[in-house]
């Protein structure tokens, strides 16, 4: 590592983007293809507490897949209950986490309004009693994922980014909207900062940036210590370079899809892989506005070469 870009407790992160953990799309071959263009830090997709206690396979899935060049890697858990989270954080401890993250910013029905997620953003001192737990029983870095409050009347952010600082946590990411937001309307940028002017640990921030111009721009605004990316990394992974997405020759983005697709395919059974690539697929070829024929056409080869080389024709390669 060149230089160090922040601390997570004693963890030195380098400089570059950090990788927004996304459910469904930031597994472990996505993880490591980001690392390799330049990304700084990931965190797992969110798991279940819920799923580790039970052993479920989607617990599984999500964290035995972990390479070492993914390291430093923290692991995000989402419950409403504290014991559930220390209990489930014990069970995850084997497979090496870095950190531990805790979620309190899914939007998601099923999660906050089970008091998980965005819901722990209602009841400050369950948030308090969490990192009391978890920073009493690991050595290990705890940190949080937080939005900034349930909705316009209740942004309570400072009061629980305070919170998570007092109570030990070791870094906080702020994706810059409400729960009732989701994913919709601007984010506020403002708040990072006024968090980031109040706490001492490092401080993450995230929401609408979606080309290079705009990571200048949070970083400007918010002065925070490292920028976030969530769902610009799909249709441009080469975000992470510091390149905007026209910017990418098609030599490159087939080099990309060849590389991200082997990952895949070391990772799943090939028709799994074939199919959860397809995802992917779409958006790094989105410059190229594929009509429906085309895609179901694309989509129709079964196996990965024949896929590949008809990539290859679209790119005109
Ligand atoms: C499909 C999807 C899955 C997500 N899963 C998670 C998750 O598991 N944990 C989490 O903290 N945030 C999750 N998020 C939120 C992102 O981490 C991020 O905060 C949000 O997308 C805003 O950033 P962006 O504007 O750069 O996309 C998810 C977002 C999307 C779109």
């Amino acid at each position: 590592m060149d230089t160090v870009q922040f601390r997570i407790g004693n963890i030195p992160v380098g400089e570059g983007l950090v990788v927004a953990p996304m459910d469904g799309i930031t597994d472990s071959a996505f993880r490591c293809m980001l690392h390799r263009h330049g990304a700084a830090l990931c965190y797992t997709e969110f798991i279940n507490a819920r799923d580790v206690l039970h052993d479920s396979i989607f617990f599984e899935r999500k964290t035995a897949q972990l390479r070492e060049e993914e390291h430093p890697i923290g692991f995000q858990i989402y419950d409403n209950d504290p014991m559930n989270l220390l209990q489930a954080a014990k069970k995850l401890i084997p497979f090496q986490p870095d950190f531990f993250d805790i979620n309190i910013g899914c939007s998601v029905a099923g999660v906050a309004n089970r008091g998980a997620g965005a819901g722990l953003l209602l009841d400050p001192d369950k948030v308090a009693e969490i990192f009391d737990r978890m920073t009493d029983a690991f050595s290990i870095p705890i940190t949080a994922k937080i939005r900034l409050g349930w909705d316009d009347r209740s942004q309570n952010y400072l009061q629980i980014a305070h919170l998570i600082e007092e109570h030990g946590g070791a870094m906080i990411a702020v994706h810059a909207r409400t729960k009732a937001q989701g994913f919709e309307g601007k984010a506020n940028w403002s708040a990072i900062r006024e968090i980031k002017d109040s706490l001492r640990i490092p401080v993450i921030g995230n929401g609408n940036v979606t080309r290079v111009s705009e990571i200048h721009k949070m970083e400007e605004l918010t002065h925070c210590d490292a920028v976030m990316i969530g769902r610009a990394a799909m249709p441009n992974p080469w975000l992470f370079t510091l390149r905007d997405r026209e910017e990418i020759s098609n030599s490159e983005v087939f080099d990309f899809i060849q590389k991200h697709f082997g990952l895949m395919l070391e990772d799943y059974p090939p028709d799994a892989a074939m199919i959860l690539f397809r995802k992917y697929l779409n958006q790094y070829l989105k410059p190229f506005a594929l009509d429906r024929e085309q895609k179901i056409q694309l989509f129709s080869h079964a196996q990965p070469l024949p896929l590949l080389n008809a990539v290859k024709t679209i790119l005109r390669l």
